[in-house]
């Protein structure tokens, strides 16, 4: 038996393996145990950087085909080469996953591949991918839990990941499908279904509620929804798939009203090359023995844990994914240093409510803090400064002018209490509002800050100026 650890990191996501550097910059003796073989986690192999990578490239070649020659740059002769950009997307994921190999072997971090399983409280066993093999035993003092999430699986449709696919099969479709279905107008049907609709692909989107990315800001969300839809994407709202079957060459679907069908009404059918399911994720805990170690999940599978990110069980720690709230890397990330650090002795909290979210559809979209719904809920007297970027020079300049960002700040005291932005890079102009945020700052503190001309950033500014009613350029 190999000498204990003070702490071991289950999962190499986000959550496990930036918890596992802060374990061991502060001096822990710290593993981790991965399963897939790589570092990363679902961002790195199968989510954020795939992801962000095709929307790239899929941008790319939407700009060539049909917005270069408004700035004189005639294209001829333009063809997608699909493998050569599957292959880039592959390239970036290896170089950023053994990026954080390396990274464990800097901070003499023990990196056990396997599958592990708590055996009791300070106990852990890794079984290796290799068929035969033998488990080891590895004692702790310490077990942070950062196992992540996986797809929620729709009824009555089964994800083989050729025809019908989870984001994962997505990531990776040998071929643009000439009609493409996605269930879900959340994140990632709406980032993975622009990127098929910029590759050639007719895209629908069927969503059960009302709205797209439900949870923003009611006015981002229609706004998006119509942008979206101005770029080709289709929508049908309200509607509930009752099922799917791949036949040869495609997928029929069936579906019908969210409130149900009228009387003697017919379900619709509709037939797809692919179909993408994208309803949401849940946490990840198979096999991992948390029955058998006493940690406790609650009704939906997620692990409850305290300020401190414990457990119900002294010594089993929780963060990222599987314990719920926004399904972040950077939330993820965030509680991975603050639960190491408390283990270490020291103290730290996570502000959830200036954690930014960002759709990298194009334009993006990006928010954080309260929505103008959540403040009307909660009766706060609030003002609303809006911008729009047709009248932001520099979007101007690059013929990237859809959206506005939207500051609102609390009527009484100016204080920031949320942002929410459709534009050209949204998901960086964010972040100034986010600073702003974490150090209780008002829409004046904003507008009295010089900005960069021409710069995009200057809508931030305008945004705040117009909260209380003096924005400049409108
Ligand atoms: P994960 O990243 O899921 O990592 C958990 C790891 O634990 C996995 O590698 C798994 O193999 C391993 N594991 C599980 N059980 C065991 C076990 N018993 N033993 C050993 N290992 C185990 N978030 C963003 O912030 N920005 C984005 O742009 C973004 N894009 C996304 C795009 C897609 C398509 C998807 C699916 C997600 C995206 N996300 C994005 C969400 C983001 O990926 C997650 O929030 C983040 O990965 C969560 O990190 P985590 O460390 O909690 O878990
Ligand atoms: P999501 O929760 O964002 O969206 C799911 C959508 O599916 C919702 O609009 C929901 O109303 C709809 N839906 C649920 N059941 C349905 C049904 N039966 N029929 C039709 N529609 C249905 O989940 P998504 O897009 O799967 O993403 C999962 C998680 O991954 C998100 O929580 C997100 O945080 C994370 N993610 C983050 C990204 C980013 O930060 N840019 C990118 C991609 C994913």
């Amino acid at each position: 038996m190999s000498e204990p650890y003070d702490v071991i990191v289950i999962g190499g996501g986000p959550g496990g393996y930036v918890g596992a550097i802060r374990a061991a910059q502060l001096g822990l003796k710290t593993a981790i145990v991965e399963k897939r073989g790589t570092l990363g986690g679902t961002c790195l192999n199968v989510g954020c950087i795939p992801s962000k990578a095709m929307l790239q490239s899929s941008h790319h070649y939407e700009m060539a085909e049909t917005e270069f020659a408004d700035h004189g740059v005639q294209v001829s002769g333009l063809k997608l080469d699909l493998k050569t950009m599957l292959g880039r997307k592959e390239k970036v994921v290896d170089d950023l996953t053994k990026g954080i190999e390396f990274l464990m072997k800097k901070n003499k971090i023990d990196y056990h591949v396997g599958t592990a399983e708590i055996t009791a409280p300070g106990e852990v066993s890794v079984k290796p991918p290799k068929k035969g093999a033998r488990k080891q035993k590895l004692q702790t003092s310490n077990i942070i839990i950062a196992t992540g999430s996986d797809v929620t699986p729709l009824p009555g449709v089964t994800i083989d990941e050729k025809q019908i696919v989870s984001s994962t099969g997505a990531l990776s479709l040998p071929k643009v499908p000439k009609t493409m279905v996605v269930i879900g107008a959340g994140v990632i049907g709406l980032e993975l279904g622009s990127v098929w609709r910029r590759l050639g692909a007719e895209v629908t989107v069927i969503e059960f509620l009302d709205m797209a990315l439900p949870g923003m800001d009611a006015e981002v969300s229609k706004n998006m929804q119509r942008i979206l839809k101005k770029q080709g994407m289709n929508f049908k709202m309200k509607t509930k798939v009752t099922g799917a079957k791949a036949v040869r060459g495609g997928v029929n679907l069936t579906m019908e009203p969210r409130d149900g069908l009228a009387d003697g009404a017919k379900a619709e059918t509709l037939k797809a090359e692919v179909v993408l399911v994208a309803i949401g994720r849940k946490p990840y805990t198979d096999g991992l023995g948390l029955k058998k170690a006493g940690v406790e999940v609650d009704e939906r599978g997620f692990i409850p844990v305290d300020e401190d990110f414990q457990t119900n069980v002294e010594g089993i720690y929780a963060i990222g994914d599987v314990i719920g709230g926004a399904m972040l890397a950077h939330k993820a990330e965030d509680e991975g240093v603050v639960c190491a650090e408390i283990m270490a002795g020291e103290s730290g909290h996570i502000d959830y409510d200036s954690i930014p979210g960002i759709v990298y559809t194009h334009p993006e979209v990006a928010a954080c803090g309260k929505t103008e719904e959540q403040l009307k809920d909660a009766g706060t007297e609030y003002n609303s400064g809006k911008f729009p970027f047709t009248a932001n020079s520099r979007a101007r300049c690059n013929a990237d002018a859809d959206g506005f960002v939207k500051i609102l700040s609390d009527k009484a005291t100016d204080k920031v209490l949320g942002c929410h932005i459709i534009g050209p890079s949204a998901g960086d102009l964010i972040q100034e509002v986010v600073n702003v945020m974490e150090f209780g700052g008002s829409a004046e503190d904003i507008a009295r800050i010089c900005h960069g001309h021409p710069g995009l950033p200057e809508a931030v500014k305008e945004a705040a100026l117009a909260a209380g009613g003096r924005a400049i350029h409108i």
